[in-house]
């Protein structure tokens, strides 16, 4: 059986992991995990993308080197893949020695084979910012309906796409100045060179999905332009060898991240080695991407083209799936549906999410839509009320009243049998043509078969007279649970580990899904998963639309009618005090809160502040405070919270705290 190799494309370093880009993670996870359950050798490899302008000048803005900036986010990345129980073999960076190596390797090759050509190109320059300005970083007057403010390439209002050139009144978006044109010299991929192979490549079999075969020969027939693959610096890149100040635009490395990756798991392994992967022509190494519809172009036309040029090895196929859509609309940062994975897992478990999507992906290009309402029924009837009810019944019937000890499979459930493996077999079926949905209607088929079963044999009603009956029932309920066990793996990994350690078992495989338990004895049943609170997704979809219009009013300085007017003596019943922050800490599981401890003079008191997107905690130590004493202790989800450090919403609309601007010692009365 050869190798496989799985990908998902490689997250930008700029931003956080949301529910959108999970539709992605989640569904290869689910295909590589799955292919791992049958005893395929396949390793799923990641990485950060870490370069280009946006990197870069969010760095300088943020006053850290783009190092930095990345690092900060392949951390966190990762941890939000890891919640979502993303199970990458390697999860590396595009800003590495191999990436580097490679993406020198590639150019030059193409170079030497005359598939790069030179140009002079005319682009926007701002004097001030002293840089070249990408079309995302102009803004002007839309040259087709008139909208002001939008970027240079396409109208957000009109859905024109223009060049940066051609928009009135164009501006840098950084400073606001005015641009000049200015000329400079710049390298393409002559993309048109690889139009024959690129025709023939695309139609094999298996390569592409039909839908994308047909949109993606349209591009070819329009014609494939030279593409330009150089960046004048400030850049965050690899310089290009044999030039002076340039860099490789983000796209020719990044794709090329998926070999560096795949090289830095195999180093000091003795039995693989990225050439097998890549550069190997006789091996037999499948090549999967998984990428979202929006990167098609540069997966099924640049990056073949590339490794072709560079006789590098190809990609088997090139899996595209759509959008997320919340309520048939886009991801909207003011409507509060632009949810992070991060605020997701700390408000709803993430398995509700893993088979929520798992029931809505296939092998498609359509948008996914999540559509709160039925996100909550639907998890709570099929993986709450059908299948976990299923476990916690009949587990929990034998534990207490049969000694957890199953019997016989019933002789006359052959044909019971024979159709729950018939739906195993479909099931593997599916999983393979990534029809992830169609397995989950399956998988809740065995379950109803199952719940049915114990239904109409009511082991509570015959463990009086004829207890072993009840016995043989049940453990054909538990042969079922055991094959909607294995069929769930691939989705909720963790989950299914809970249940083999109740049924201990040991960890299943594709190959033990068969009615073979009989006469052993499982453990206790312990809580799954209980049912998701109807409001739960609407409450966080709520409260993130708030937080944005607190946020957007409050950069402008929104003109607050103040509150009704108070005497003197309402005033003194607050007992302000200065407070000397002793330590500060962050909070395990929240991103909102510091955790300080605040000397008062008399008395050290905790308190939670909401300030862990303005300061990090050493900022904090030994500053001295303004605290509201004598508010009553708040009990949080973190720990009781004695008090309430005051602080102002700043430019930036994040709070700055405040204190006293010349000395004053701790435990000072304020008024
Ligand atoms: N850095 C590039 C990919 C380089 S691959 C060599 C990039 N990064 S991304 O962070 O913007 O997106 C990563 C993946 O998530 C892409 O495949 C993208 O299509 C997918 N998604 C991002 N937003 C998405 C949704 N709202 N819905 C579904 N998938 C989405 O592109
Ligand atoms: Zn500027």
């Amino acid at each position: 059986m050869g190798k496989i190799l799985v990908t998902s494309a490689l997250p930008y370093a700029n931003g956080d992991i949301h529910i959108g880009h999970l539709v992605e993670y989640v569904f290869t996870d689910i295909y590589v995990r799955f292919l791992r359950l049958t005893g395929q050798d396949v390793i799923y490899v990641c990485a950060s993308d870490a370069h280009g302008a946006p990197i870069e000048i969010n760095a300088s803005k943020r006053g850290v080197t783009p190092q930095q900036l990345v690092n900060e986010f392949h951390e966190r990345h990762f941890n939000d893949f890891t919640r979502f129980e993303v199970s990458f073999d390697e999860f590396y960076s595009t800003d590495s020695p191999e990436n580097k190596k490679h993406s020198e390797i590639i150019y030059l090759r193409a170079k030497d084979r005359n598939h790069i050509s030179e140009r002079d190109v005319e682009q926007f320059y701002c004097d001030s910012c002293k840089r070249f300005l990408p079309d995302r970083y102009i803004k002007g007057i839309c040259p087709k309906c008139g909208a002001s403010d939008q970027y240079g390439d396409v109208c957000e209002s009109c859905g024109a796409i223009y060049r940066p050139t051609e928009l009135s009144d164009a501006r840098c978006s950084l400073c606001g100045a005015p641009p000049a044109l200015r000329t400079s010299k710049h390298l393409f991929f002559r993309l048109e060179d690889f139009s024959e192979f690129l025709r023939d490549w695309t139609s094999s079999q298996g390569r592409l999905q039909d839908e994308v075969r047909v949109f993606v020969n349209t591009w070819i027939d329009q014609g494939l332009r030279d593409w330009d693959i150089s960046r004048d610096g400030p850049y965050f890149g690899f310089k290009i060898p044999g030039e002076v100040e340039k860099y490789f635009y983000v796209w020719l490395d990044a794709p090329i991240g998926y070999i560096a990756a795949t090289e830095h798991f195999c180093s000091g392994k003795n039995d693989r080695t990225v050439d097998e992967y890549w550069l190997d022509h006789d091996s037999d190494v499948e090549i999967h991407h998984f990428i979202g519809k929006d990167i098609a172009y540069f997966h099924t036309l640049f990056w073949p083209a590339m490794l072709k040029a560079a006789d590098y090895r190809l990609p088997s196929a090139v899996h595209v799936h759509g959008f997320l859509t919340i309520d048939s609309r886009k991801m909207s940062k003011s409507r509060g549906t632009f949810i992070t994975a991060r605020k997701f897992a700390d408000n709803i478990h993430p398995w509700y999410l893993r088979y929520y999507y798992a029931t809505k992906l296939n092998d498609s290009i359509d948008d996914v839509d999540l559509n709160i309402e039925e996100f909550v029924n639907r998890t709570n009837a099929e993986l709450v009320n059908n299948i976990t009810n299923l476990i916690s019944r009949s587990i929990g019937f034998l534990n207490k009243r049969l000694d957890s000890r199953l019997g016989r499979l019933p002789d006359n459930s052959g044909d019971f049998q024979a159709q729950a493996l018939d739906l195993m077999t479909e099931v593997f079926k599916d999983y393979s043509n990534l029809k992830i949905s169609a397995a989950t209607r399956k998988i809740l088929s065995i379950s109803d078969m199952a719940n049915n079963y114990v239904q109409q044999n009511e082991p509570w009603s015959s463990v009086k007279s004829d207890p072993e009956k009840a016995r043989d029932d049940l453990t054909l309920a538990i042969n079922c649970i055991k094959l909607i066990t294995i069929a769930l793996k691939p989705i909720l990994p963790s989950y299914c580990a809970r249940v083999e350690e109740i049924l201990e078992t040991g960890s299943f495989k594709w190959e033990d899904a068969k009615f073979d338990l009989e006469g052993k004895t499982i453990g206790r049943f312990d809580k799954l998963i209980g049912r998701l609170e109807p409001g739960a997704f609407q409450s966080m979809v709520d409260a993130a639309s708030d937080e944005s219009d607190r946020s957007s009013k409050i950069v402008q300085n929104p003109l607050t009618p103040l509150k009704d007017e108070i005497t003197i003596e309402d005033f003194a019943k607050v007992d302000l005090r200065t407070g000397l922050v002793v330590s500060a800490s962050v909070v395990e599981g929240s991103d909102k809160l510091l955790k300080l401890e605040v000397d008062l003079g008399m008395e050290t008191r905790t308190i939670f502040a909401g300030i862990r997107e303005s300061y990090n905690p050493e900022e904090l130590q030994g500053k001295t405070l303004i605290i509201v004493a004598n508010l009553k202790p708040r009990k949080m989800r973190f720990g009781v919270s004695s008090g309430m450090a005051l602080a102002a919403i700043g430019t930036n609309g994040k709070a700055v705290v405040l204190g006293p601007i010349s000395e004053v010692g701790k435990g000072a009365i304020v008024r």
